[in-house]
């Protein structure tokens, strides 16, 4: 598939949970559950609005980007609310034509568009620091349950955003008022 564009891409909502399933299994194997992303963001469900999906001509799903509520949790128990990109994945007999990009530019899009938390994501700098400015730079203090390379732990935020030198990146709290 070539020439895919972030008008190809559409809402995750819908699709079946089992295609996801399969291509997950598919671009990661089937260890995936084990990865320290899963573990950050435990629990919680992906987020509809920041989650899409690519079909071919054909209808079959061929990529699909997740993003998740996750936290920066501080020593003072005080929660910076992030949001987790991940997985994305791309069905391995079309991958490196454009699906990846087109999925990460329509989530980037909608985040630059509605002043969204800060991202956080475990991934290859040189793919996302390349396209869309994530880098290690604000990740370097902050604990993750479970093994990590460092360099692959991303953060992209707005220019005027502060980010916490240190916390440990887990499950977002959500906070009932009395
Ligand atoms: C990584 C992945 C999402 C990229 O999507 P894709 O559709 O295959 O890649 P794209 O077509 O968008 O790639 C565009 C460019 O980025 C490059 N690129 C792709 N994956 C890359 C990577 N992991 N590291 C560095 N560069 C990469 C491509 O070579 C291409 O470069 P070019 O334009 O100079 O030729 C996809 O290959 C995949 O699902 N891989 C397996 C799962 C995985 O590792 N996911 C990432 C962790 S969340």
């Amino acid at each position: 598939m070539t020439g895919i564009d972030t008008r190809d891409i559409t809402r995750l909502s819908g699709v079946d949970d089992r295609a996801v399933d399969a291509l997950l299994d598919a671009a990661f194997g089937p260890e995936r559950f084990g990865r320290t992303a899963y573990r950050i963001r435990l629990g919680m469900a992906w987020l509809t609005d920041l989650s899409f999906a690519a079909h071919d001509d054909a209808g079959r799903l061929v990529g699909t980007l997740q993003s998740w509520p996750v936290a920066l949790h501080g020593d003072d128990g005080a929660q910076t609310a992030l949001i987790m990109v991940g997985p994305v994945a791309v069905q391995p007999d079309v991958q490196h034509a454009g699906i990846g990009r087109a999925l990460m530019d329509r989530l980037i899009e909608t985040v630059d568009a509605g002043g969204a938390e800060p991202l956080v994501m475990i991934g290859d700098p040189e793919y996302y620091g390349r396209f869309w400015g994530f880098t290690d730079t604000a990740t370097g203090g902050w604990e993750v349950p479970g093994p990590v390379e460092r360099r692959r732990l991303l953060a992209r935020a707005a220019p005027d955003a502060t980010m916490p030198s240190s916390g440990t990146l887990g499950p977002r709290r959500i906070l009932i008022a009395d």
